[in-house]
C-alpha cells in the first residue's frame, strides 16, 4: 500500500503541519505501508489554464509542462491520499488549491451521475481510494477548520475518492514550544501516529484518535494572554537591533 503525502506549508520540515505528518508516517510505516512527502514549497506548479487542452486536445495531458507532470501521475495511483496544509485564510493554502485544480487531467470531460450528483469519470488507471486531511491553525478554536473540511471532503466524492478522516491540531505554530512550556502533547503525537497504523489497517481513522489529536492543550484565556506577551518581546527585541 502507498502513501502519497502533499505537504504545502511554505515552512516546510520546520511546520506544525510536518510534526503531524512526521508522527502520522511513523503508524503508516508501522502498519507495513510505503509513504512518499513531497514539499509544495520547492515545486514549480502554474495554475490551471482553464484551456480544456487536458479533455478536448491531449486526453489526460496538461498543456503545461512544470512540476506537476511528475507529480499528477503519483496522485492518480496512490491507495491514499495525504493533503497536508495549515489553515490560510480559513481554508487551504493557494499552493494546495493550485495542485488540486492541476488534477483536471485525471478525469474524463464525459458526464455521469454517481451518488446523486453530476460527476466526471475518473481516466482508466486512476485509482486513489482515501484522501486523508492534516491541517493546523493559530486560533484555538475547532471550527476554524470547518470550511476547509467540507472543502476536502466534498472534492474526495468529486473526485471519486474515499474520505478517510482529518487530524486537526488548533493553536500549532506554538506546538513545536509547548514542551518548553512545560505542556505536554506526547499523547497529540501518539495519536497522530496511531492515525496512520489506523487508516492502513482499518482504511479509516478512528473518531477517538481524531478527538486526542485535536484536544485542548491550553485554555483560550491563557493562550491569548501568552501569545500576546511573546509577540511583545519578539517586536521589542526587534526594534532595539
Ligand atoms: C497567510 C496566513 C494566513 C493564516 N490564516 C489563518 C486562519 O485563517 N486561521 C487560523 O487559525 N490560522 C491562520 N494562520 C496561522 C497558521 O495556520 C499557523 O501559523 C500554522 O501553524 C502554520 O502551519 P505551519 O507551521 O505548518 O506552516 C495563517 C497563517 C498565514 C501565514
Amino acid at each position: 500500500m502507498n502513501v502519497l503525502v502533499i505537504n504545502s506549508s511554505p515552512r516546510m520540515k520546520r511546520g506544525g503541519t510536518a510534526l503531524l505528518v512526521n508522527a502520522f508516517l511513523e503508524g503508516v510505516k508501522e502498519a507495513g505501508a510505503q509513504s512518499e512527502v513531497v514539499y509544495l514549497q520547492k515545486m514549480k506548479v502554474n495554475h490551471c489554464l482553464g484551456c480544456f487542452s487536458c479533455w478536448l486536445k491531449t486526453p489526460g495531458k496538461c498543456a503545461q509542462d512544470d512540476d506537476m507532470t511528475e507529480l499528477l501521475p503519483k496522485i492518480g495511483t496512490t491507495d491514499i491520499l495525504v493533503l497536508a496544509t495549515p489553515v490560510y485564510v480559513d481554508g487551504m493554502t493557494s499552493k494546495m488549491k493550485a495542485i488540486l485544480d492541476r488534477t483536471l487531467p485525471l478525469l474524463h470531460p464525459f458526464f455521469e451521475i454517481r451518488d446523486d450528483h453530476c460527476r466526471h469519470p475518473r481516466r482508466e488507471g486512476v485509482n486513489t481510494k482515501k484522501i486523508v486531511l492534516i491541517s493546523v491553525s493559530g486560533f484555538t478554536e475547532l471550527d476554524n477548520f470547518d470550511p476547509l473540511v467540507h472543502h476536502v471532503q466534498a472534492l474526495a466524492k468529486n473526485m471519486g475518492n474515499e474520505y478517510a478522516g482529518a487530524l486537526l491540531r488548533p493553536v500549532a505554530a506554538t506546538l513545536p514550544m509547548f514542551k518548553q512550556m512545560g505542556i505536554d502533547i506526547d499523547d497529540v503525537l501518539a495519536a497522530a501516529k496511531q492515525a496512520g497504523v489506523e487508516v492502513v489497517r482499518e482504511g479509516r481513522i478512528s473518531d477517538e484518535t481524531m478527538q486526542t489529536v485535536s484536544r485542548e492543550l491550553v485554555s483560550r484565556e491563557a493562550f491569548v494572554k501568552q501569545v500576546n506577551v511573546m509577540f511583545q518581546r519578539i517586536i521589542d527585541s526587534q526594534a532595539q537591533k
